[in-house]
């Protein structure tokens, strides 16, 4: 090595030595005569001094440096004088003193300052990826994904998992995405699709009898983009034979127990409760919710059944909800205060927030006049106002309805200081509807994905073909916080009922073939009973990380609009590409 330490390492223990370090130059101040450096490498950074009554030929040369210079120090570590030290820098108490430097590299100015606290837009940030990622939160934030990594391959390994890379190049996956599409040069006309998931490998080898199967898998889909959401992503993948969804949910707790605890310093109390998706939906509005406050919401439909405001009639009349929620203390909330709420919810397809004040032991509003005082006193029981808090209510279909009452939820929980951010709150979200309804396509469609076992109980609803949105599914997630981790089921095994279901979101027998043939044959075969589950790596880190969005823990991600500003892809192609790829763009 061309260094004895790095800049992350040296300590009042190595006062006194004689040293050599390898780094970027960072920060400097210039105070007198004396010139104080701080040079940096992926560990952390070292102060070095360069004082002219030492050597003052390699004085001049420390005033030559420049940012991000590649240098080479040697020196002797002395220590800070007292006043001086940083408290905050794991070398905050030494310097090193310089005998020599060499500079290994010169650099351009970088087009922003390579530390943590400066302001860089997101483009110039991903642009310069490589100078990004030099700052030491980022350098922390790969480190640590690294080690997430680590401990759950280490983790699956002691539990007989075993890691199995599946296709890149390979058939549409059913994820409910738009796929990535790659062209066959040899197949002309012919695609491969990228795999949103490794779902249907992952079932596959459980039919060849792996039984534990895990892989941190990329995944690919091409869908609106969000914090949340990349082009391509990563999970912890893993798929089990003989299970139910305890063996699952074990296996789940216990990853995420071990790694909050070794990446996180976090000791997380398992196992995690759980909670049926309609019971999320009626108290919180949303199968994601999060549980670390109240402001819960009630459905009051029935209350005001009778009532004689006509939005709620007519809202009622078409079989649509009506849902509240009581905002502690907001009673005294201005014009401007409410029209803003009101405008949120707007944004989720509300076309309007209604509002009653608790005073005096009643609600009172501009409305009041439409409600006897038996329906406002049912409300106020419902929501459980006391004097001082406004009720909020939404009325419309039950997706706006829940949506924007969902929003406004997790809205006033931020604005009113509800959430303590120091908490992990992880919930298991279970009973999802197998199915819903697709009104632009006019058909079902799965849930989760056509992979997942009927609830049981609900077998006999499939078989008749009725009441198909109350049918059950045995598929889970994992919420932590309000966002979604991961998700998973216990797969159909059998191939009757498998083809039952494609049948079922319009999957007809001959596409189903062209399709999934391959499962359904590999299904002939004697298929175990199996399940599985994946996390999402990247909002897991996060977590970890604290950061608002995904694209602070991958090291080279892209842009809201799929591109990457450091390699400019999606880019065009030469023509002699397309044409052996027997392609030809449209003018
Ligand atoms: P699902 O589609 O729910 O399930 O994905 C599992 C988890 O992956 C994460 N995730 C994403 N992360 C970043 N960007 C994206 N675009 C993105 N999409 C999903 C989420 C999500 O919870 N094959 C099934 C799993 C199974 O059934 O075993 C699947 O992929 O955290």
């Amino acid at each position: 090595m061309l260094r004895t330490h790095t800049c992350g390492e040296l300590g009042e223990k190595d006062i006194g030595k004689a040293v050599t370090l390898c780094g970027w130059v960072g920060g400097r101040r210039d105070h007198g005569n004396l010139i104080f450096i701080d040079v940096r490498d992926g560990y952390g950074l070292t102060q070095i001094v360069f004082d002219p009554q030492l050597n003052a030929a390699v004085h001049r040369k420390g005033e030559e440096l420049r940012a991000e210079f590649v240098v080479k120090v040697k020196g002797v570590v002395g220590k800070r004088p007292a006043g001086t030290e940083n408290a905050k820098l794991a070398t905050g108490m030494i310097e090193v003193r310089v005998a020599d430097i060499e500079v290994l590299n010169k650099a351009l100015t970088p087009p922003f300052e390579v530390m943590d606290n400066a302001v860089i837009t997101e483009e110039s940030r991903l642009k310069y990826r490589y100078l990004d990622l030099r700052r030491p939160m980022m350098q922390k934030s790969l480190r640590l994904r690294h080690k997430v990594c680590k401990v759950a391959r280490d983790y699956f390994d002691e539990r007989d998992f075993v890691e199995v890379e599946t296709p890149i190049l390979t058939k549409s996956t059913p994820e409910g995405a738009r796929d990535y599409l790659v062209p066959s040069r040899v197949n002309p006309g012919m695609f491969y699709a990228l795999p949103q998931s490794p779902q249907l490998f992952k079932q596959l080898l459980m039919v060849s009898s792996l039984d534990r199967y895990f892989q941190i898998a990329k995944c690919f889909r091409d869908e609106d983009l969000r914090a949340d959401r990349q082009p391509e992503f990563t999970q912890f993948d893993l798929e089990m034979s003989f299970v139910t969804e305890d063996d699952i949910f074990g296996i789940c707790e216990g990853l995420m127990k071990k790694i909050f605890k070794e990446a996180g310093g976090i000791e997380l109390k398992t196992p995690f409760p759980r909670m049926k998706y309609g019971e999320a939906m009626a108290r919180f509005g949303c199968d994601k919710p999060d549980i670390r406050f109240g402001l819960e919401l009630s459905e009051i439909t029935e209350a005001v059944k009778g009532c004689q405001f006509k939005i709620f009639q007519e809202v009622i009349k078409k079989g649509g909800k009506i849902i509240a929620l009581s905002a502690n203390g907001c009673g005294a909330y201005s014009r401007g205060q409410v029209d803003e709420l009101v405008e949120l919810a707007k944004t989720y397809g509300a076309k309007g927030l209604a509002n009653f004040k608790a005073e005096g032991g009643k609600l009172v509003s501009q409305i009041d006049k439409f409600f006897s005082q038996d329906e406002l006193s049912a409300i106020k029981g419902m929501v459980n106002a006391s004097d001082g808090d406004m009720v909020f209510i939404v009325a419309d279909q039950a997706k706006v309805a829940y949506d924007s009452m969902a929003a406004l939820r997790k809205h006033l929980g931020k604005k009113l200081g509800l959430i303590d951010e120091k908490r992990f709150d992880f919930l298991w979200i279970l009973d999802f509807p197998l199915l819903h309804y697709n009104d632009d396509e006019k058909r079902w469609e799965s849930e989760h994905h056509p992979f997942t076992s009927v609830h049981p109980d609900d077998v006999g609803l499939l078989e008749g073909g009725k009441d198909l949105h109350k049918i059950r599914s045995r598929s889970y997630d994992l919420v932590i916080n309000g966002t979604e981790i991961g998700s998973g089921s216990i797969r159909i095994h059998d191939r009757v009922m498998q083809e039952l279901i494609f049948k079922t979101i319009g999957i007809s027998g001959e596409e189903a073939k062209v399709r999934f043939g391959f499962l359904l044959d590999a299904f002939k075969y004697g298929a175990p009973p199996h399940g599985g589950f994946a996390f999402g790596l990247d909002r897991l880190m996060t977590f970890f990380t604290g950061s608002d969005s995904i694209r602070d823990v991958i090291a080279f991600p892209k842009t809201q609009k799929a591109f990457c500003p450091l390699t400019s892809a999606p880019s065009v192609v030469d023509e002699k590409q397309l044409t052996e790829l027997h392609i030809r763009l449209k003018k």
